[in-house]
């Protein structure tokens, strides 16, 4: 939007504001798995300090869990199909950061529920 050559779409209002940028985070419920590099396969991990969010889990399931908001990523395999391995220890494929009192990895378990009610809101 920013380069369009079309004037009524281009991206006017930006402007600089030394603050945070944050990416947006609509539809977050369904955009599973989490981080840059879907390393975190449900919101109820994202929201554990990251030594506590599983090392390694299965990718490429489509049954949701409504409970931890994310795909089941527990079996390996589902609909007669292999499923991805996906292993946090190998180089790049991290799920550390997103951590601390600012992340909400450090609240207690009843407003962390409370957090991921409202997160189904967006
Ligand atoms: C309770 C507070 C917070 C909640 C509920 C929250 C929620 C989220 C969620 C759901 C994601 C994953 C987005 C995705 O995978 O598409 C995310 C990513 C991210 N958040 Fe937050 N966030 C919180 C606090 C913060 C703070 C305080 C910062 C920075 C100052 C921050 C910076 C980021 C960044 C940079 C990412 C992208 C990380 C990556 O892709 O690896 N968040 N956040």
């Amino acid at each position: 939007m920013l380069y369009s050559a079309d004037p009524d779409r281009r991206f006017r209002h930006f402007r600089k504001t030394w603050g945070y940028a944050n990416a947006p985070l609509d539809g977050i419920w369904l955009r599973a798995p989490y981080l840059h590099n879907g390393s975190v396969p449900t919101l109820w991990d994202l929201l554990q300090p990251a030594a506590q969010r599983p090392k390694l889990f299965y990718r490429g399931n489509d049954l949701y869990d409504p409970r931890h908001l994310g795909f089941v990523a527990d079996p390996p395999a589902a609909n007669g199909r292999p499923l991805f391995a996906f292993d946090t220890t190998l180089p790049g494929n991290g799920n550390a950061g997103h951590e601390g009192a600012a992340y909400g990895t450090t609240l207690p378990d009843a407003d962390k529920w409370a957090l991921l009610e409202y997160l189904k809101t967006f």
